[in-house]
Order: C-alpha cells, then structure tokens, then sequence
C-alpha cells in the first residue's frame, strides 16, 4: 500500500501516532455528531444506510456477532442494531467517543454493548465473529496491514468485513471541487465549530493520503480475504469495501 498507515503531520512512531489519533479523538467526541453531519451535509447518514443494507444477509442471520470496531460516537453501531437479528457491540480505543456511543444506544432502547479496546489488538477470540464492519476509522489505523490482519483473525471462516471510508472522487471536475472543499472550507468549519481546530486539518490530509478503493481492494486480497468487492458512492467520495474469510 502507498500509505502504510495514519500519518499526522510532525508526529511519529507507531506508538506515538496512536496516542495521538487517540487523544484527537477524545477531544472532538462532544462535538464530533454535529460536525460529522454539518461537515458532509448530513450524506454520511445515507453511507451508513447503504452500508447496512448491504451487510442485511449477515446481519440477519440468527445468532451471528456483529463487531462495529472503531464505532466511534455510534451512529453506524445503532444501524445495525436496528436492523439485526444478530448481536451486536461496538469497540473503539477512545473512551470519550465510547461515552457517547453508550449514551446514544440506551437512549435508543437497544441493547447494543461497546468495549474500549485497539482495533489492532482485539481482546477477541480467533474465528469469533460474523461480521465486522469499520466506518471512517481504519484510515486512522496506525498500521493498515496489521488492521486487515487483526479482522481476518477475528472473523469466522466465511466471515464478513465491510469498510466505509473516504476515497478519492474519479470524475477530475467533481475532483477538484471536492479538493477545494476539504482542503479550505472544511477545516474552517471545523476550526469554528470544533474544541480542537488541528483535527479538521487532519481530516483532508488523512483522506489524501489514503489508498485509493482500487488499491485497497487488492491489500485486502493480499491480507487473505476473498470475493473482495467495493462499490463507490457520492461521486466516490467514499467507497464501501466487503471481502470474507475463506472458508465455508
Ligand atoms: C472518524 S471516527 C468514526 C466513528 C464512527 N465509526 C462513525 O462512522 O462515525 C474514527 C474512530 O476510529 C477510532 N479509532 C481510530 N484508531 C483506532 C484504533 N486503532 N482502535 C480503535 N479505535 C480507533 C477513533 O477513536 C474514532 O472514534
């Protein structure tokens, strides 16, 4: 992969770019529901809706686990709640975004359970899941390969993993709007809205730096998934990427 991982400007070092992504994370969480929305004109509602509907055979199977990792404040975790049959939990490594996603479920009457953990070490049994599903976080991962490793250990043998993340628009017009956008609008937004202005500077820098869903397609291929596919939505500003553990 041309990006091994998530690299914050001036900050470096496995260990220390996760402490970092950790502690940006935690100071966004009070105000990461609204700029999420505010910042991607409430579309990020439709991804996290298309995603669901595309994982609505696995989530639907009777007693099947479902693990939301990098869940964030929820919103993905509480679709798949309502949509599952399965059970479903949701992790993330940042306690002030698990404070919210928590907060969110119960308010939502589901009973949906979140741990803190790292989505590079789960404190989770081999073959232990159904489906995993990561939105918007595994281009924070400090380390993408080990990422891919982590969920194909987890998954059961037939197993699901679906990753919604930003991509790169194909069209060259939409392109260089969608440049403009985030590399001088949004971070103004961003810096108006947010306790922590550097996150949003963060934002367009990790999204540019992310291999593109061509390339992520075949990482997964290489990391040992198979029937990877990706569909593209918005034009490609995001890419929903799916693959499965061989096996039955
Ligand atoms: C952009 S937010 C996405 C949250 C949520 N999935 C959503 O769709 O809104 C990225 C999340 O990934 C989490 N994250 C990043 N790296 C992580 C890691 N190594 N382990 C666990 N969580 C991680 C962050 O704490 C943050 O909550």
């Amino acid at each position: 992969m041309s990006a091994r991982g998530a690299a914050p400007a001036g900050v470096q070092g496995e260990e220390q770019i996760s402490r970092w992504v950790r502690g940006m994370f935690d100071g966004v969480a009070p105000r990461y529901d609204l700029l999420n929305h505010v910042l991607s004109m409430n579309v990020d509602k439709y991804w996290r809706w298309r995603t669901v509907r595309a994982l609505r055979a696995v989530l639907t199977r009777p007693g099947a686990l479902a693990i939301d990792l990098c869940c964030g404040s929820g919103d993905l975790l509480i679709a798949l709640g309502k949509a599952a049959g399965a059970r479903v939990m949701g992790s993330d490594f940042s306690h002030q975004m698990l404070r919210q996603a928590s907060a969110k479920v119960a308010g939502k009457g589901l009973r949906s359970p979140v741990f803190e953990a790292d989505a590079l070490r789960l404190p989770l049994a081999g073959s232990s899941a159904g489906l995993l599903t990561c939105a918007f976080g595994f281009r924070n991962l400090v380390n993408y390969r080990k990422g891919l490793a982590e969920m194909l250990r987890v998954l059961e043998p037939g197993g699901t993993a679906a990753i919604l993340e930003f991509s790169t628009p194909q069209n060259p017009l939409f392109r260089r709007f969608y440049e403009f956008y985030s590399l001088k609008v949004l971070p103004r937004i961003g810096a108006a809205l947010s306790p922590n202005p550097d996150a949003y500077k963060y934002l367009p820098d990790s999204v540019r730096k992310f291999p593109g869903a061509d390339e992520l397609a075949s990482e997964m291929r290489v990391a040992g998934f198979a029937d990877v596919s990706f569909t593209r939505m918005t034009f490609g500003v995001v890419a929903l990427h799916i693959g499965r553990k061989p096996g039955p």
